[in-house]
């Protein structure tokens, strides 16, 4: 980590601990300071290639696949992306509610014109399988969508077991996984996910800016028909035969692609598997070292591996603690937008590149914090909880 020149009054070095952006590794950092080369040209192909190719399996998409579209954009302009291929105005669709993602969904969507049903779950629940597969007795729906990692409030939704209720229809299963992809575990075909989007700044560990798409068969069936829309820049049907041949449609953000590239080389040299179980790992650290200082786990299903949402100790408003982490321990912590929670809930990155050395740092800081702020925290017993759920 480098110290960056902030009006921050510590010595400590700064932590970017957020649900995204997330920390950028030296070697990525460094791969983006590469010399900008003809996006088109021979010393460029061969890394798009690499991109696409490195990027498929991680979707859990197999050889015969559709290779992935990687363009220029946010995390919300993948969701867009995914809504203006599948979409057409007058058709219905159904989106899982868990958080603050799905709205998102149902405004883009209604934006091309589309009819929404929500099937919406108690903040920090599951997605509402049963609700789902209700709707989907009565109604024909052309598209469910839902979100993977629910960033708002730390839930993760279970999409093999969506999957499993979309599949029996002929509805497209579209997930925002932009919080989730490489940190949770993703099985794309396997789970019937026909088109699944992300962005790169999460625990693809690449600094912000692309976004990324990766589409079933079963979905291009729909992509394909001419009356979706209407679709201009996020055509998937631009991209898919550049895509094919290996190149970029459109210029290609050259500096971000080859952060990714190194981003992806690195989890390559780590093994996927083994990355998804340090996500796992850490995150499970996190929570217990935390729950050893007071801190309450929001999530009322299973966390999402990726993003830890935590109300904070009574007594202690969270918002003040967020400041006082950045402002006294060099150390950016999320806050929500969710109004009603905003006295009391934290939200911590565990995704991308996260050591063991961040929990631990995590925990530290945060017992010195609520000691400053007149609370108290048994910063043993909480570095043990942590260190105890590594081991397992
Ligand atoms: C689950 C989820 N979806 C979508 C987004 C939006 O991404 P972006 O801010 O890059 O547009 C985020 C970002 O926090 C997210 O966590």
């Amino acid at each position: 980590m480098t110290q960056l020149d902030l009006p921050i009054h510590s010595s400590l070095p700064y932590r970017i601990r957020l649900p995204g952006p997330t920390a950028v590794p030296e070697r990525v950092m460094r791969a983006a300071s590469r010399p900008i080369v003809a996006h088109r040209g021979s010393r460029f192909l061969p890394v798009f290639k690499d991109v696409l190719d490195r990027l498929h399996p991680i979707f859990g998409r197999g050889p015969d696949g559709i290779p992935p579209f990687v363009f220029a954009s946010t995390g919300i302009g993948g969701m867009e992306s995914a809504v203006v291929n599948v979409v057409a105005p007058g058709e219905r669709f159904l989106v899982c509610t868990t958080g603050q993602w799905g709205p998102v969904f149902r405004r883009l969507i209604e934006g091309v014109g589309g009819v929404v049903d929500e099937v919406v779950s108690p903040y920090g629940g599951a997605i509402y399988l049963e609700g789902v597969e209700k709707a989907l007795t009565g109604t024909k729906y052309t598209a469910v969508f839902a979100i993977h990692s629910e960033s708002s409030t730390g839930a993760l939704g279970d999409l093999k077991a969506l999957g499993a209720i979309v599949g029996k229809t002929d509805a497209l299963l579209v997930v925002d996984t932009v919080s989730g992809l490489a940190g949770a575990e993703m099985q794309a075909d396997a789970w019937g996910v026909d088109v699944a989007v992300t962005g790169c700044q999460k625990a693809l560990m690449s600094p912000p800016g692309l976004a990324v798409a990766s589409v079933s068969h079963k979905a291009w069936a729909v992509i394909d028909k001419p009356d979706r829309g209407p679709r201009g820049y996020f055509d998937y049907r631009k991209f898919r035969p550049n895509s094919e041949k290996g190149e970029p449609t459109y210029t290609a953000p050259v500096a971000m692609l080859h952060a990714l590239h190194e981003a992806l080389v690195m989890i390559g040299e780590e093994g996927l598997e083994a990355c998804i179980a340090r996500h796992l790992r850490l995150s499970t650290a996190l929570r217990a070292g935390f729950s050893a200082l007071g801190f309450s786990v929001f999530p009322t299903t299973t966390p999402t591996p990726t993003c830890q949402v935590f109300y904070t100790p009574e007594g202690i408003d969270a918002q003040a603690y967020i400041a006082l982490m950045a402002e006294r321990y060099n150390t950016d912590y999320a806050t929500t937008r969710l109004e009603e929670h905003k006295s009391r809930m934290v939200r911590i990155g565990t995704m991308g590149c996260v050591s063991e050395g961040d929990i631990f740092t995590d925990i530290h800081l945060t017992a010195r914090a609520l000691v400053d702020m007149g609370g108290s925290g048994d910063v043993e017993a909480a570095l043990k909880a942590a260190s105890d759920a590594m081991a397992k």
